[in-house]
């Protein structure tokens, strides 16, 4: 079976979506997928318009009551550039003219999907693509579930967001709070400026920042909430953001391991800067400039494992999707797994086939399982691995604590931050279960 698979067409590194694969449908009702859309493909209906989009939003209950004005208020297309990707059904962005392709652009704009409008800090020049998207209009309902989960109430008065990016986020803040109540910072000094000219056509004038988001904006400190809409690596929540929220401020943050499954956190500053809170959704997002891990080496720790022949295997009864698939059980286990990355290559002629690869690039390590209906049926994985660290035998160790501690939601975790230390929890913050370096 190995020789079928394919590790090179990695996943993409974070769009900002509910997570992997999750705009394929989008993706065919846009016609971006290397296959023709089916007859459901094309019996979609195109959305063309905000007051669409808004209407769809609600009939799917994805729009919050508190939002659905400011939501309604502020067009999306007003911050998306001409020229921008939208994932295709492999997770490949595919550039996208919106002067000469308006109808498709307009579709998509109006579609609850990402739309990619970086791509390697700038490097990858439109209509060039890569995987590597590094700025992006996140998915309308992922934006809606984090200004959700931000909790504005009425004596909020002072917001800090990190990753200005289009500045779309920082225009529904805007209009929900009023502009002195809101600080945006970007990293990218050209997608700043890009963000606060749409920001004034629209009328808005928050306040933009051109510097490191990982530092907070001291000057405007401190802040009732904060909302990075960027993601965060485990163990490296900036203390910055803690220091600078006022007592029992809010921080609502996308937060992953290098394992890579995606939540969202809301702590609660407790004074001191110590910051406390649950895991309270799931969030896939690009990182922060400096939290990136190393990137696309699963095509090259897959050729590794095609031509390490000599490596024996022997076999697992740990189920792969339990430890890769399923959101839960990847979560809990990526607490327990620092370093190591993952990739799935699918058999293209067994749906049911595939190869889970695990590696650490700072230990030049990997670790292969192969599954198929036969090996599910069985219960049995063949694996191999080679390096420094064991890394199905790792993960084996993981996904047995997650077991014997009754295969919990990632909804139960949470994180507490303070100077000294950043630690994950269960249900309660004295039972701390994982304490990242
Ligand atoms: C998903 S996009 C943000 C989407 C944005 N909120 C919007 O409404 O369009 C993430 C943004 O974070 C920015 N970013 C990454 N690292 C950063 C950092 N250290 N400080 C500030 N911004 C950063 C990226 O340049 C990118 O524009």
């Amino acid at each position: 079976m190995r020789g079928a698979l394919d590790h090179g067409r990695q996943q993409a590194r974070g769009q900002d979506g509910p997570g992997p694969a999750g705009s394929a449908a989008q993706a065919a009702r846009l016609g971006l997928g290397r296959e023709q859309p089916g007859p459901a493909g094309r019996a979609a209906q195109q959305v063309s318009s905000h007051a669409e989009l808004t209407a769809e939003l609600t009939a799917a209950g994805a729009l919050p009551a508190a939002w659905a004005e400011t939501f309604s208020a502020v067009d999306r297309a007003l911050f998306v550039p001409a020229h921008c990707w939208v994932d295709d059904y492999n997770g490949q962005p595919r550039p996208l003219d919106g002067a000469t392709d308006h109808a498709r652009w307009e579709a998509a704009v109006y579609s609850d999907v990402p739309i990619v409008t970086q791509l390697d800090d700038g490097k990858t020049v439109w209509p060039d693509t890569s995987r590597n998207a590094t700025s992006s209009a996140s998915q309308p309902t992922v934006v809606l579930a984090m200004l959700e989960a931000l909790n504005i109430t009425g004596d909020v008065a002072n917001v800090l967001e990190i990753g200005t990016g289009t500045g779309y986020n920082a225009a529904l803040l805007s209009h929900r709070l009023g502009d002195a109540q809101v600080t945006t910072v970007e990293v990218d000094q050209e997608l700043a400026e890009q963000a606060q000219a749409a920001l004034e056509a629209v009328g808005r004038k928050p306040t933009v920042v051109v510097g490191d988001g990982a530092e907070g904006y001291s000057a405007n400190a401190p802040y009732d909430r904060i909302i990075a809409t960027a993601s965060v690596q485990a163990g490296h929540i900036p203390i910055a953001w803690v220091a600078q929220l006022r007592p029992r401020g809010e921080l609502v943050t996308p937060w992953k391991s290098t394992w890579g499954s995606g939540v969202l956190v809301r702590l609660v500053s407790q004074g001191e800067r110590t910051a406390v809170g649950p895991v309270v959704g799931d969030a896939f997002f690009m990182n922060l400039r400096d939290h990136r891990v190393p990137f696309g080496f699963a095509g090259k720790y897959g050729r590794i494992a095609d031509e390490a022949t000599g490596v024996p295997s022997f076999f697992s009864t740990v189920r792969p999707d339990e430890v890769a698939l399923d959101r839960d059980g990847a979560f809990a286990v990526g607490l327990r797994l620092p370093g190591v990355q993952h990739s799935i290559a699918y058999d293209k002629e067994d749906g049911e086939a595939y190869e889970l690869l695990l590696y650490d690039v700072d230990s030049d390590s990997w670790a292969t399982v192969q599954v198929d209906g036969g090996s599910t049926a069985l219960g049995e994985f063949e694996v191999r691995q080679q390096g420094p660290r064991a890394l199905w035998t790792e993960a084996e160790r993981a996904h047995a604590w997650w077991v014997e501690s009754g295969c919990p939601e990632r909804t139960r975790f949470g994180l507490t931050v303070t100077t000294d230390s950043q630690t994950a929890w269960l249900d309660r913050p004295g039972n701390i279960v994982a304490t990242f370096e």
